[in-house]
């Protein structure tokens, strides 16, 4: 133990102390965030000012956080770590899909519906969109019985849990799939727009000084398991979206932007039905990387 410790010398005294961690991670975890916090401050020359406003804009963060309300998540999606993290941690060989961000509109428990035929709008205004996608391995083989979550924002840029009416078993624009015998599945729905990230928080302040967007290119969020399989968490993106090369969460990769051709009304859909609408389309493969590649990968 040390006294008279200055801007120096405070750093291995602050390392000395972490050294009776049991657990070895936890140990290089906090030294790590010790020394780049140390290093950050001492290369800012960091006033007490700018310290005092930093601890009140995380505590600003941590207030704002619910249940279904994520603000730190948001910190982290808006810094750039968290598309960095899933970058990290998957070894994404050419063949298989690429992962994203999961952001914080995923729920546990969405509606199960059938693997084709089913209209998730369930009222949402907007054009129609038949989704029609399969799911398979890095052979090109299907993947039956695969469960695929879906979620997506509505034509005003909200997602149905950021109404406070929201209620799980009256949920619109997601819902949960099975994979047929041929890896396939198909759903109704309405075309994404772009929408922006919650700003009304600390993070909006944080944008907003930054002279940043808040925008996320329009998409459809997919999170697709299936047992020997990684688990797959992406996005895809509408084709020609104007926020495509400059997404607030920094989630795009170009294997990731759909096509969603326009079809006039009148036309025959894919699935047979006659559309008195104008409505789009999109076809979608997802592949699946089998689970002892991607351990063995890491
Ligand atoms: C989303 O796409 O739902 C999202 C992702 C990260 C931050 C905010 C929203
Ligand atoms: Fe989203």
């Amino acid at each position: 133990m040390a006294t008279d410790l200055d801007e120096n010398t405070i750093t291995a005294e602050a390392f000395c102390r972490l050294e009776n961690t049991p657990d070895p991670r936890l140990h290089e975890i906090m030294k790590a965030l010790t020394k780049h916090l140390h290093e950050l401050a001492r290369e800012l020359k960091l006033t007490e000012d700018e310290w005092m406003k930093g601890i009140q804009f995380l505590t600003a963060a941590g207030h704002m956080s619910t249940g279904s309300r994520q603000e730190l998540i948001l910190l982290s999606d808006t810094l750039g770590l968290s598309q960095l993290v899933v970058a990290q941690s998957h070894s994404r060989p050419k063949e298989v899909s690429e992962q994203t961000v999961l952001g914080p509109f995923h729920v546990e428990g969405a509606p199960q519906l059938p693997s084709h035929g089913a209209e998730i709008a369930r009222g949402s205004v907007g054009d129609p969109l038949l989704v029609s996608a399969r799911v398979v391995d890095a052979d090109g083989k299907p993947v039956a019985d695969a469960v695929v979550d879906v979620w997506h924002a509505g034509a005003d840029g909200f997602y149905d849990v950021q109404d406070p009416a929201w209620k799980l078993d009256e949920s619109r624009l997601r819902g949960v799939f099975h994979t047929d015998e041929d890896g396939r599945f198909s759903y109704w729905t309405i075309l994404p727009l772009y929408y922006p990230i919650p700003t009304d928080g600390p993070v909006g302040e944080m944008i907003r000084a930054t002279k940043r967007h808040p925008y996320r290119p329009a998409h459809i969020h997919y999170r697709i398991t299936h047992a020997g399989f990684d688990p797959l968490v992406t996005h895809i993106f509408v084709d020609g979206d104007e926020y495509l090369d400059s997404d607030c969460v920094f989630g795009v990769r170009s294997s990731c932007i759909g096509h969603y051709p326009k079809h006039e009304a009148g036309t025959a859909a894919p699935d047979g039905s006659k559309q008195p609408k104008a409505f789009y389309t999109n076809d979608s493969t997802f592949v699946l990387e089998r689970e002892h590649a991607a351990n063995a990968a890491e």
